[in-house]
């Protein structure tokens, strides 16, 4: 192998993308490795799911990825998610991606990626988060909406903001044309918060995320 192809190699990040249902932001990230900006940089080394009959582990069966089925029903978070940091780390993944991962992670978890696990959430956070973000948003009366790519602590949608993208709420809406609306957006901002992070250059200013391009 040559010295530039080595090179180029070293610079693709592996992912290991955790989901639980629909799989459609997993869809867009691999479609940004596929054909958009993230070809090229990025990999995705495994899909783990913790629900048997999730839509998106299907989709990653057929796409051939690595899959991987952790069935966490009746079992201890820490024990399974023990068994879920063991995978990726088998399959040697830079960043974990959370795609509708209906599941709290363990502290055990996030201390074994410190600053390396992302989530979308479909809120502009710290406005609602939890469940139903969408029809919170709604049902609030907001007149903007949108998505929110952000780093996991050990608090609930609560991490360092990568981005945002912002909608506003039309008259004609209602809480399901909204969650819509947002999931477009969520599936530029996944793919684009990303590739921020595996660029590197950012850094932290107290909970800001801030660029820095000599990192
Ligand atoms: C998205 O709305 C995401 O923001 C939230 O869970 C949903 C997952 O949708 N965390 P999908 O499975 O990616 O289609």
């Amino acid at each position: 192998m040559s010295a530039s192809a080595s090179m180029s190699r070293a610079a693709v990040h592996k992912l290991g993308i955790l989901l639980s249902g629909r799989g459609s932001n997993f869809l867009a990230i691999a479609r940004s490795i596929e054909i958009g900006s993230l070809h090229g940089l990025a990999e995705i080394a495994v899909v783990i799911a913790n629900v048997e009959d999730a839509p998106g582990l299907a989709a990653a069966r057929s796409l051939g990825l690595p899959t991987e089925l952790l069935v966490s029903k009746g079992r201890r978070r820490v024990d399974h998610d023990a068994d879920v940091a063991a995978r990726l780390r088998h399959h040697g993944v830079d960043f974990v991606i959370l795609a509708g991962y209906m599941r709290l992670l363990s502290p055990e978890f996030i201390a074994a990626f410190p600053n390396k696990i992302l989530n979308i959430h479909p809120s502009l956070l710290p406005a609602f988060p939890g469940l139903d973000a969408q029809t919170q948003a709604f049902d609030y009366g907001c007149k903007v909406a949108g998505c929110t790519v952000h780093f996991v602590d050990e608090h609930l949608d609560h991490g360092v903001i990568i981005l945002q993208r912002v909608i506003h709420v039309h008259e004609t809406d209602d809480a399901h044309t909204l969650a819509e609306r947002i999931l477009i957006e969520e599936h530029q901002a996944y793919p684009e918060a990303i590739l921020r992070v595996v660029s590197g250059k950012y850094g932290f200013a107290g909970r800001r995320y801030v660029l820095n391009p000599e990192a």
